[in-house]
């Protein structure tokens, strides 16, 4: 198969592959999406085939409407509900009781779904114009660093999917945040582009679940974000990090040392994917707001974390 690029003008187009239940790789404001009909079981398979993604990691189901989620769900949990009308579209994705209609395919076998409303346009046009809600992981190869340009979707996935739908770059450039609210206090299940500050701030206080839960978000424990090259990963109090840093510049001769403004989130995966070869040399940055988020994906990309 050869994998068709559309420019966003062609929205008509990837549309009408969705509704024949091909794969198309779609932008949103976080990261690019594999998207394809969250109801067909047929296509689900499609999607895990083609990012040789493991069979228990669940789906996230993207919607244009408020209308949409009905259809998905058991019932809209008041709480589910503020937070859709606080913080939608957005980098939001929340649990909820699946309803009868989503295949277990999508969700791994849990009798939860997750869904969120993405803030991009063009995704929105897509959901609308298909009339199907979609299944979209990130369009990377599973283990690889999240797309956030086309480019990257088909450095992984070309001759895997139909098509790539190209709007250029993602303004995020890190995935959503994904939380369970059907207890207090809400857990979030994977730290992403909306912090928990800004949660925090609209919904009192959070616990983050720890990798001990894996089992609550399955995704969770599997390598991802993994740059070809070696990452060592150097965290701890600024100036100490960057005398380590250094002395590990003298043992690994050919390191390439990343600098803290090269780890923004909006070019974060950018940069583990061009890093190709050799050894990397990474500073942590502060765990506070998005940068929580950065150093979850940094310390999961790395193959070696030195803590000074
Ligand atoms: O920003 C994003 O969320 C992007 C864009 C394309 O929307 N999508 C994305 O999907 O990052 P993916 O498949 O790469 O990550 C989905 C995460 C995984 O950690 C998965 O385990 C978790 O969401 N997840 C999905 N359904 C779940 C469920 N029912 N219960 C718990 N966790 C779930
Ligand atoms: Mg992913």
């Amino acid at each position: 198969m050869k994998t068709k690029l559309l420019r966003k003008e062609e929205i008509q187009i990837a549309a009408e592959y969705i509704q024949q239940g091909k794969l198309v790789a779609f932008p949103t404001e976080t990261v690019y999406g594999l998207g394809g009909n969250a109801l067909d079981p047929k296509v689900i398979k499609k999607i895990f085939q083609a990012k040789q993604r493991p069979a228990d990691n669940p789906l996230i189901v993207h919607v244009a409407s408020e209308k949409q989620v009905k259809d998905l769900v058991k019932k809209i949990p008041l709480a589910a509900k503020k937070l859709m009308h606080a913080f939608w579209p957005g980098p939001l994705s929340i649990v909820f009781e699946k309803s009868k209609i989503v295949p277990k395919e999508t969700t791994a076998g849990l009798n939860t779904v997750v869904i969120r409303m993405p803030d991009h346009k063009v995704a929105r046009k897509l959901i609308e114009l298909s009339g199907i809600p979609l299944a979209a992981p990130s369009a990377n190869r599973s283990g690889k660093p999240s797309p956030t340009r086309a480019k990257h979707v088909v450095e992984d996935l070309s001759g895997r999917i139909h098509a790539v739908l190209d709007a250029g770059s993602c303004k995020k450039g890190l995935e959503s945040t994904v939380i369970d609210v059907r207890k207090k206090p809400f857990v979030v299940l994977r730290l992403g582009s909306l912090s928990l500050e800004q949660i925090e701030k609209f919904a009192g206080p959070v616990v983050v679940a720890t990798k001990k839960s894996t089992v609550r978000s399955p995704g969770m424990k599997y390598k991802h974000y993994a740059p070809d090259a070696t990452l060592i990963l150097v965290k701890g109090e600024k100036k100490i990090v960057d005398k380590k840093i250094r002395e590990l510049a003298t043992q690994y001769k050919k390191a390439v040392i990343l600098k803290r403004s090269e780890l923004k989130p909006e070019n974060l995966f950018k940069v583990l994917r061009s890093a190709k070869k050799g050894i990397v040399l990474c500073p942590s940055v502060p765990e506070i707001k998005i940068q929580r988020a950065v150093m979850d994906r940094l310390e999961k990309a790395a193959s070696e974390i030195i803590t000074v």
